[in-house]
């Protein structure tokens, strides 16, 4: 069969994560075959309720849930084998099986227990000016991907011998490190070899040639939906630097992490909260620190999956937004999160940013000028009614209307989905 150009959708987050991607990623399995996640580690955190269960991803694609779906952790992961191995379990649990159609792609890179530990030794030491990270040793494990000396997936592959040898070597090297830099307490190598070699049959299982698998399936007609983790926002590259991820969350990610062409690429779905969240530090321009912050934290539960961190909340930032738009590529918007509007007594749409009197035209990368900027207001009247039932946008209450139509034309993108609750089937398809 020829390759069918368009035949894989991408879903980002458009902001600092926590959009909802993880409903999203689950809604859109259902017209895909084979579910990717491409960048990220466990510091991601990705609900889904259905029939009356809520499930929280940090590895394990968002597509699991539906039977007969592949889900692979791409190349461009970090992944914590142990974490790893607890998703699958505790998902057996609950009556789950991935056998035969979860995979981890041969060069997603591994986290070991010293990269948690570099990760908690080095935000310690920058004292008042750590990022906030969740510690779950991101941003040393990229660091020894891009420095040429992680360990990757395809060690499960080796016999046990070599295997025990490697973890060793690696162990007894990082600890030396750990010393000499934060006088750290070293990683005992022997545990690590038996926690590991615990688990090696289930890894060694899902280890494969995810070049292949993934190019043949395309090849083979079948659609890929590829699931990114944070946020643009977050993005090392493009993100508010120096307080973002290790990761590319953005386009850029999605074909790197994945391995597939960009003419591969259909829709890129970008999810949009209605407002805004962030957590760990940063640069936040329509962050609310008050009553209204605390407010939209209550009301839309805003506490980490992965940490349980109470997020910081603010209003809706089309400025960033816009930024994300570009820089992506989106076509197609999931604006989730909608519900939790209702009863606020009014609303902001943050539409410019000034510092003094002087208009800035674009979202300031850098985080020194981000956190100089005032958010230029759009107040709208909220509304009282609760939309967690409501299955068609005509039915909106005429002030959700007109906050509606507000934003989508001040993103400028057709809004595809609209989230109503945390429920499969709260989500509206437009
Ligand atoms: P992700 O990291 O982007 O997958 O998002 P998280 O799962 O970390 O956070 C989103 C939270 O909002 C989760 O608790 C979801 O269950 C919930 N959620 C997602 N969409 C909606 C929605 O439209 N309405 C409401 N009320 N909750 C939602
Ligand atoms: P999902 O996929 C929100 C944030 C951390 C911190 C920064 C760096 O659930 O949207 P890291 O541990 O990655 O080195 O931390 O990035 N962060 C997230 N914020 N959602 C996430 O994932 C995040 N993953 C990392 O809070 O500010
Ligand atoms: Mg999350």
């Amino acid at each position: 069969m020829s390759r069918k150009h368009g035949s894989v959708s991408v879903v980002l987050g458009g902001q600092w994560g926590d959009e909802g991607k993880g409903k999203v990623v689950d809604y859109l399995a259902a017209k895909h075959d084979v579910v990717v996640r491409f960048q990220g580690g466990a510091n991601a955190g990705h609900t889904i309720r259905a029939e009356g269960q809520e499930y929280i991803f940090h590895l394990i694609p968002s597509g699991i849930l539906l039977e007969g779906k592949d889900c692979l952790l791409g190349g461009g992961l970090v992944v914590d084998p142990l974490t790893l191995t607890e998703e699958i379990q505790a998902l057996k649990k609950r009556g789950i099986s991935v056998e035969g159609r979860l995979f981890m792609s041969d060069v997603a890179h591994l986290i070991m227990p010293y990269h948690r530990l570099i990760d908690r030794l080095q935000e310690e030491s920058k004292k008042g000016k750590s990022i906030g990270t969740t510690g779950r040793g991101i941003g040393p494990a990229y660091a020894d991907k891009i420095n040429r000396t992680g360990l990757r997936a395809e060690l499960f592959k080796l016999d046990d011998e070599r295997f025990k040898r490697v973890i060793i070597e690696k162990t007894i090297e990082k600890n030396r490190l750990i010393d000499s830099l934060y006088s750290g307490e070293p990683v005992s190598p022997n545990d690590l070899v038996d926690k590991l070699m615990a688990i090696k049959p289930i890894m060694g299982q899902i280890v494969i040639d995810a070049h292949s698998f993934l190019h043949d399936a395309v090849d083979g007609g079948k659609s890929v939906l590829l699931e990114g983790a944070q946020g643009t926002l977050l993005d090392i590259d493009h993100g508010t630097y120096p307080f973002v991820t290790s990761s590319n969350p953005s386009i850029g990610g999605a074909i790197s992490g994945s391995g597939l062409s960009p003419r591969d690429c259909g829709d890129v779905i970008g999810i949009f909260k209605a407002y805004c969240t962030r957590v760990g530090n940063g640069p936040f321009p329509t962050e609310e620190l008050e009553d209204v912050g605390e407010e939209l934290r209550q009301r839309g539960a805003e506490f980490g999956a992965t940490t349980g961190r109470p997020r910081r909340c603010g209003w809706l930032d089309l400025v960033a937004a816009r930024y994300s738009i570009r820089l992506n590529g989106i076509n197609k918007i999931a604006l989730t999160k909608f519900d939790i509007l209702s009863g606020m007594k009014t609303l902001k749409v943050c539409t410019g940013y000034r510092i003094g009197d002087v208009e800035v035209p674009r979202f300031p990368r850098d985080a020194a000028t981000l956190e100089r900027v005032e958010p230029v207001y759009e107040e709208f009247e909220g509304w009282e009614e609760d939309l967690s039932e409501v299955r068609d946008v005509k039915f909106l209450p005429a002030a959700a209307r007109t906050y509606f139509d507000f934003v989508e034309k001040g993103l400028g993108v057709p809004i595809a989905w609209l989230g109503v609750g945390p429920d499969r089937k709260q989500t509206l398809n437009l």
